[in-house]
């Protein structure tokens, strides 16, 4: 049996996914899976960063926000977000993170994919066709045979809509792991998933753990962050 860790959204929140490691000891996983945006909105970017680099046997990639990071360090400007509370988070991380890690963000792939067993397996932050699109369970059926329609993969593993769901379709299952650092449905803790395959067989299951949200409310405060993240980490939700 192989069993993979897949975690996504951190979105630099280091405390939670601290706990998240702590619960289930990464090095019992043959594979850590990184749907993207390992940064922005909280002020850990470095030490969630680092945490994945230590780790063997990762397949991660960049999201929307590292890839925004990416442009503003490169020196070009930034289109969107256009919020300037929004744009403050994004500056705030480029001028925050260590060379070392700006190297490895540098480094990884808009998608990638992996073979376990005979089980081919596509990684992507938003879905297969668009880095961008936010896929969510409620989305027609027919988005869903779009993307199961002639995939190379029995198994497609997104984040970006920072919501929870395991479906199978047309014979692929489509799976969101939530987000590790930043859940906008009320409920402040961080989301992940595992997977397991044995002889072919798949099977998902997403777990929600507590994680000291305090820490993260002091990190932006202690760098004069907008005040609007504090709540937003405190409740779960999206405010702006
Ligand atoms: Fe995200």
């Amino acid at each position: 049996m192989k069993k993979l860790l897949l975690l996504g959204d951190v979105h630099g929140n280091f405390p939670a996914l601290k706990a998240v490691g702590d619960y289930i000891r990464p090095e019992l996983f043959d594979w850590i899976i990184n749907t993207g945006d390992f940064t922005v909105y909280s002020t850990f970017p470095n030490e969630t960063i680092r945490w994945f680099r230590e780790k063997k046997n990762t397949a991660c990639i960049l999201g929307n926000t590292d890839r925004r990071v990416l442009r503003i360090l490169k020196g070009k400007k930034l289109k969107r977000p256009k919020k300037e509370e929004k744009r403050v988070m994004y500056y705030w991380t480029s001028e925050n993170l260590h060379p070392e890690n700006i190297v490895y963000l540098k480094s990884l792939p808009k998608k990638t994919d992996l073979t376990v067993g005979p089980i081919h397996i596509g990684i992507f932050h938003g879905t297969l066709e668009d880095p961008d699109e936010e896929l969510y369970p409620s989305a027609p059926d027919g988005r869903f045979h779009e993307l199961a329609k002639d995939s190379p993969y029995q198994i497609q593993i997104m984040g970006h809509s920072h919501v929870p769901f395991h479906k199978v379709v047309d014979g692929v299952h489509f799976i969101n792991t939530g987000s590790v650092g930043r859940m906008f449905d009320g409920d402040p803790r961080a989301s992940f998933a595992i997977l397991k395959i044995s002889s072919g067989k798949i099977a998902v299951e997403h777990f929600r753990i507590p994680y000291p949200v305090q820490k993260v409310i002091e990190g932006l405060s202690n760098h004069h962050l907008p005040d609007v993240y504090a709540k937003m980490f405190r409740f779960g939700k999206k405010l702006n």
